[in-house]
């Protein structure tokens, strides 16, 4: 069944869906996007999407095409339409075409590009790789300096994606003077006893939704966290290890670089972890 998509304010089968091919979004990957979960037919996080997506059009002195009461709007449109009950939105906004191919930004009336399209994912939330776990690789971080922006500047970690995959893993941590920055699509956390230790937010990784979310939710159970940096030799020494995403909500790692973690399965924390998480973001979805 052919899916509606949202294009600049108009609902329509995705085989109708147009975009300029002088859209900066596709010549200078000038854009940022955002991918919310849906569960049960509701928006996971929506509001802290939201605010990040208004931060990260501001670093790039980019203009909100929409008003954010209408962005809600149109998302739930898009559950709607295409009756997603487990899956995600995935919302796209770019500088839009100024015409010519132009490394310089094109004049402040230029329209913005917003695009969004849905991802249906029954029974997402229980995923095989959720039981087992999965297993890392580190790979040097080699990304642009604002990593804190959203932006689709995505070639970097899909070629992670692809090293785990050519290594017969699951993904990759990526490593810049020999701290772990993050996942290639996640955030990156150890165990060490009963602490959870994830990289402080600054430029070099991206403030992910969830990871705000399940830090809350650590705190709330009186689970002690530390934001700080940690090598990978760390890492494989700690007690459990787990990624967090809008897309893996709470993912146990269980191998990394080869090497089994603690027992080789998914740890106590990362479990109980995913379990508060799911459980309070339903009851709060939108
Ligand atoms: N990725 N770090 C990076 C580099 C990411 O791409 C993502 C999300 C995260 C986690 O952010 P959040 O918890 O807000 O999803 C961290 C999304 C899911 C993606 O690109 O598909």
């Amino acid at each position: 069944m052919s899916r509606t998509v949202y294009v600049n304010g108009d609902y329509v089968p995705e085989e109708d869906a147009k975009i300029s091919v002088f859209d900066r979004g596709f010549l200078f990957a000038d854009g940022v996007y955002e991918v919310t979960s849906v569960l049960g037919g509701k928006l996971i996080d929506f509001e802290g999407h939201k605010v990040r997506l208004q931060r990260s059009l501001h670093e790039l002195a980019m203009r909100a095409p929409v008003t954010m009461d209408e962005l809600l709007e149109i998302h739930r449109e898009m559950v709607r339409l295409n009756e997603i009950d487990d899956g995600l939105v995935y919302l796209q906004v770019t500088r839009g075409s100024g015409g010519d191919r132009d490394f310089v930004f094109p004049s402040d009336d230029t329209v913005p590009s917003l695009v969004l399209f849905t991802q249906s994912k029954p029974g997402i939330t229980d995923s095989e790789a959720s039981k087992t776990g999965i297993k890392i690789i580190s790979i040097p971080d080699i990304r642009w300096g604002r990593r804190d922006i959203k932006t689709v500047q995505l070639l970097y970690p899909s070629m992670g994606k692809m090293m785990a995959k050519a290594a017969g893993v699951d993904d990759a941590w990526m490593v810049e003077d020999g701290f772990v920055t993050e996942g290639t699509s996640n955030n990156a956390y150890i165990v060490k006893g009963s602490k959870i230790i994830t990289r402080h937010l600054g430029n070099e990784i991206l403030a992910g939704i969830t990871r705000a979310a399940v830090l809350r939710c650590a705190k709330e159970a009186q689970m002690e966290v530390e934001e700080r940096s940690f090598t990978v030799d760390e890492a494989r020494e700690a007690d459990e290890a787990f990624v967090t995403s809008a897309t893996t909500f709470v993912m146990p790692v269980v191998e990394i670089d080869g090497e089994p973690l603690g027992d080789g399965t998914p740890g106590r924390v990362a479990r109980r972890l995913r379990e508060i998480y799911l459980d309070e973001s339903r009851k709060a979805a939108v």
